[in-house]
């Protein structure tokens, strides 16, 4: 046997030996006799091979066939099996009157694959080949042998006859069990035991929520305790009543592209694409007009698409948006039959996912079942609502009865050993497969992980501690790639390490038995190798476009404490580190896309440490600004833009304007951001160097946009008109829309009511057009404009739609929403409606401790307040207590809410700090801004009859009472009062009354 052909391999050896009683062969005479030897040889060979097996050789009456040589498969033993049972039926049935004897036992020997090909004649050589041999000899006529290794291999598959001692040649004493029947089914694991009260927890509430009410079960344990097989038990048996969607949870960007989201999606939509989601949802959806949309957000969310409507919304925003269509799609799915969303590892989900879950399980009327594994380390509690639809099983260790019939199902295991194995299933059944489990064998699972691997070929170990460099999963090419091998051989191979449990088939890949063997394994490749492997399989093993996973393969080959001595070339390790940070600017970009902003910060994070020259530094912190930015955090945001500047100085290049732009954005627009708001001189100085940039780079975007700031932050309408310019003269409508927007609010706030309408009617009608655009906010400023200006049938239309499409939207934008027709009511004075918005906002701002309100959706409650003392009722008593929460910053915008109620009521204190909202002087942050007009003091100041501080108001709305016919008509009113209080008619307000806004007149004559 050459050395070159020859290799150990596990194999499953099959001995038949053809029976012939001698009177038979006497009578039948040789010619006839082998006729009918030849014929059973020929169908024995064909039910062989049809199982997969390899005619080794004849030898006189006896066939000798090995499973496993020179193809193995991942169930060899059972195809012997299998394959013997067919040979005996033929035997059986055929009416030949021969009869046979089978021998069967599996294990490891030295084949030489040059003879399974045929080229030569010579045997596989071990210890199983004899003993299989010896059993064939010593098994009755028509019975299978089956020797121990191999009955091990196949004790689920297949029924046994009583066992029997015997003593083969050669050989001490043998255990071998005849085979009655192959049954096939549960190939996959040891029977479950115990755990019959977390089973029948997970059975009642699968039972509750076929009766339509939605369930979250979390099975909490440590790794091996048995999570996902409980799991598994129960949703097995399910798979024929109801949906099911699978996904596994892997730490960082091991999982890539199929991310948690991704993997539930392709449980029900096969590959899934644009497209095919698109024609599901609709399927599902088929009488709402927002299908299109519903199934552009989940392809957003699993990275198939992107939706800019999506993206052009601020962070809180997006996430409800995804998880409102996903939750309108499982509540379709949820329609047809029972759904099972099964999510493992919860321990390593991200933010979105966990916000999905907690959403989705929280439904009263959908028959949708969350089953979740995690590790102790998670808190549930943090993430998930409380309620009686939460469901949590902590899993303790099995019992002691239980844990003993567990380990003798795996084996003859010692009792002390099921002792030291402190009820864990997994080093139960680890240490029953050890076989190593001696004595001073040190008692962690990983040990006994590691003493199993050390069972193994080196090949075939060395094999899976490389492919262990993929993750969890990984398929035979990656296998063959890390390995250097050929992938016919890696799949032989993987086919060996699937029979002896340490892998498992995973649809077109191999999954690792149990997360802690795949890190036992991974943890044993030494620091240089690893290095290297993830290198190569950051440049070769993934797709170009997976730009997550390479990131993270890139990240542990050169991020890692030992890169520096292990990529010892100066040369070698710049250009990986370059090539890495491309990949993770690149990953960073992809995951703010998909609303991953927690991974997006990390990726970010660790592209700055990657960094080396002033120029990728400057690149590096300003995704890493970005990735603050969308997290909401204002002041990291800061920091690590104005080092992106400063590191652009440095390289010798200019900072891109649109850097400016989008750090200038927080402390104008998103003020809320900053824990602490940076100081004015730095605002002033980076606009004009951003302005100044811009200018010099002729880029107009930016330039509109940060001129549009300016307006806003120094009223400055110059800066206003050339952004306007700048806007209007863009051809780019959809780049411009969003900046086109926001310039509405400088307009506003400068007074420019029609140019403000204009802009946002057109906005508008773009984001009909589809055009992305953060419409909820577009909205709401529409609706005040319209408020104010006398048309209170457009501010209903504009306020109504918001609230139609806020349902969906963050805590935020839903009091936004709120705010809105409040003002509209209050308008009308219909204190009804009004008092009903005011409990919205307050069962809102209950519902949503942690979120953060303003002062839109104070102002409803102050609106409110001043209904019902209108009408003689008490007002809330926890009007100040919300304001309060609401609106934490300034007392001068709290005291502007409610200078007017409280008026009401006979205190007129809160008047002069109420003003004072309204003034110049105070940041933009402190301003009553939802009242640009100043309509709630003017009302104050005419009730407290100051004739006199009431005239520069007056003659300012005269003024505009062309473009604003309520304003006009205020002032009329409020001449009416001037002139009744010098004894005059009686005020009949009928300008504003024939406006509509009986509201604001009945406050007008309001006397206390
Ligand atoms: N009750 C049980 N009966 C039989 N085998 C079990 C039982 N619980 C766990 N196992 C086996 O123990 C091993 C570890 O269980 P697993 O569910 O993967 O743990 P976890 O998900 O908690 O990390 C698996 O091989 C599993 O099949
Ligand atoms: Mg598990």
């Amino acid at each position: 046997m050459t050395e070159a052909h020859a290799e150990r391999r596990l194999v499953t050896c099959l001995f038949i030996d053809i029976v012939a009683s001698t009177p038979l062969t006497r009578d039948l005479g040789p010619e006839r006799m082998k006729r009918l030897v030849d014929d059973a040889f020929r169908a024995m060979s064909d039910h062989i091979t049809a199982h997969g097996g390899t005619i080794e050789k004849f030898i006189g009456d006896a066939v000798f066939a090995l499973f496993g040589a020179p193809t193995s498969h991942a169930d060899d033993p059972e195809r012997a099996l299998r394959a013997a049972s067919a040979c005996a039926r033929w035997a059986a049935e055929s009416g030949s009157p021969l009869r046979i004897r089978i021998g069967i036992e599996t294990g490891e020997a030295l084949v030489d694959l040059g003879a399974a090909r045929g080229e030569r004649e010579r045997m596989a050589v071990g210890e199983c080949v004899n003993l299989a041999s010896r059993l064939q000899s010593l098994a009755e006529p028509g019975q299978i042998l089956i020797g121990p290794s191999c009955h091990a291999a196949t004790e689920y598959v297949a029924e046994f006859g009583p066992s029997q001692r015997l003593r083969p040649k050669g050989f001490d004493e043998v255990t071998a069990w005849p085979l009655v029947r192959v049954t096939g089914g549960g190939r996959s694991a040891l029977p479950f035991i115990g755990r019959g009260r977390e089973l029948d927890l997970l059975r009642v509430a699968y039972g509750g929520v076929c009766a339509g009410q939605a369930k979250l079960a979390l099975i909490i344990g440590p790794p091996g305790q048995g999570k996902s097989r409980l799991a598994s038990e129960m949703v097995t048996p399910l798979r024929g009543e109801a949906t099911i969607l699978e996904a596994r949870c892997r730490p960082g960007e091991e999982n890539g592209a199929e991310t948690p989201l991704r993997q539930l999606i392709a449980s029900d939509v096969r590959g899934p694409t644009a497209g095919s989601i698109e024609a599901r949802v609709r399927e599902l959806l088929p009488d709402s007009d927002d299908a299109g949309a519903v199934a552009s957000a989940i392809g957003h969310s699993v990275g198939v698409t992107v939706d800019p409507r999506v993206i052009t919304l601020p962070r809180l925003e997006q996430r409800e948006v995804l998880t409102s269509a996903w939750r309108r799609y499982l509540d379709a799915l949820a329609g047809q039959r029972p759904v099972i969303v099964w999510v493992e590892d919860l321990q390593w989900a991200d933010a979105l996912l966990l916000r999905l879950i907690d959403r989705v399980s929280d439904a009263a009327s959908t028959c949708l079942l969350v089953i979740a594994t995690a590790r102790p380390e998670f808190a549930g509690s943090a993430h998930f609502r409380e309620g009686t639809n939460r469901l949590e099983i902590e899993l303790g260790p099995l019992g002691q009865a239980d844990a003993v019939a567990l380990a003798r199902s795996a084996s003859a295991l010692q009792e002390q050993d099921v002792e030291r194995a402190q009820g864990n299933p997994l080093f139960i059944v680890e240490l029953a497969r050890a076989r190593l489990a001696g004595p001073d064998v040190p008692m962690t699972v990983q040990a006994m992980i590691g003493a199993r691997l050390d069972e193994l070929p080196p090949a075939d170990r060395q094999l899976l501690q490389q492919a262990a460099v993929v993750g969890e999963t990984f398929t035979v090419r990656d296998a063959a790639l890390l390995s250097e091998r050929e992938p016919a051989e890696v799949a032989a191979a993987l086919g060996r390490l699937s029979h002896l449990r340490f892998i498992e088939p995973a649809g077109r890949s191999y999954r690792f038995h149990h997360v802690l063997v795949h890190d036992v394994a991974y943890g044993r490749l030494i620091a240089e190798e690893r290095l290297r492997l993830h290198a190569r399989y950051a440049r070769e093993g993934l797709s170009a476009d997976d730009v997550e996973a390479r990131a993270h393969h890139w990240w542990r080959a050169i991020g890692d404490a030992d890169a520096s001595w292990i990529w010892a070339d100066p040369v070698e390790r710049a250009k990986l580190r370059k090539e890495a940070l491309r990949t993770h600017l690149a990953a960073a970009a992809r995951l703010i896309g998909r609303n991953a902003q927690e991974r997006a910060l990390e990726v970010s994070t660790r592209a700055v440490t990657l960094a080396d020259d002033p120029r990728d530094i400057a690149e590096a912190e300003a995704a890493l600004g970005w990735a603050f930015h969308r997290n909401a955090r204002g002041d990291e945001a800061w920091t690590h833009r104005l080092a992106a500047i400063e590191s652009y100085r440095r390289a010798g290049s200019e900072p891109p304007p649109a850097l400016y732009a989008d750090m200038l954005e927080i402390p104008i627009f998103n003020f809320g951001y900053f824990r602490e708001q940076p100081k004015e001189a730095e605002i002033t100085r980076l606009l004009a160097e951003g302005e100044r940039a811009a200018r010099a780079a002729n880029d107009r975007l930016s330039l509109a946009r940060l001129r549009s700031m300016r307006a806003l932050h120094d009223e400055d309408v110059s800066a206003a008109d050339e952004a306007l310019e700048l806007i209007r003269s863009a051809g780019d409508e959809a780049v411009y829309t969003d900046a086109l927007s926001r310039h509405a609010q400088a307009e506003i706030l400068l007074g420019r009511i029609e140019s403000a309408r204009s802009l946002l009617d057109e906005a508008l009608a773009r984001a009909a057009r589809g055009i992305p655009l953060n419409e909820p906010e577009a909205l709401l400023w529409r609706t005040v404009l319209a408020c104010n200006q006398g048309d209170l049938e457009d501010a209903e239309r504009f306020a109504s739609r918001l609230l139609g499409i806020s349902q969906s939207g963050s805590a935020h934008t839903r009091q936004h929403a709120l705010g809105g027709k409040a003002l509209v009511l209050f308008a009308r004075g219909d204190w009804e409606g009004l008092a009903s918005i005011a409990r919205d906002v307050e069962r809102l701002v209950d519902a949503n401790p942690t979120a953060g309100f303003c002062l839109v959706g104070g102002a409803a409650l102050g609106q409110a307040a001043a209904g019902e003392t209108a009408r003689g009722r008490p007002r809330s008593p926890r009007l100040e207590e919300l304001l309060q929460r609401m609106v934490p910053e300034g007392p001068e915008v709290r005291d502007s809410i409610l200078m007017l109620p409280e008026l009401m009521a006979g205190n007129a204190d809160l008047v002069a700090t109420g003003a004072r909202a309204y003034g110049k002087d105070l940041p933009p942050f402190d301003r009553q801004i939802w009242d640009p007009f100043g309509v709630q003091l003017t009302m104050c100041n005419a009730l407290l009859s100051r004739w006199d501080a009431l005239a520069p108001r007056l003659a300012d709305y005269d003024e505009r009472a062309s473009v604003a016919p309520m304003l006009g008509a205020l002032a009329e009113a409020i001449r009416e009062e001037v002139a009744a209080a010098k004894g005059g008619p009686r005020p009949t307000h009928e300008s504003l009354r024939e406006l509509g806004y009986k509201g604001l007149s009945e406050l007008l004559s309001f006397r206390p």
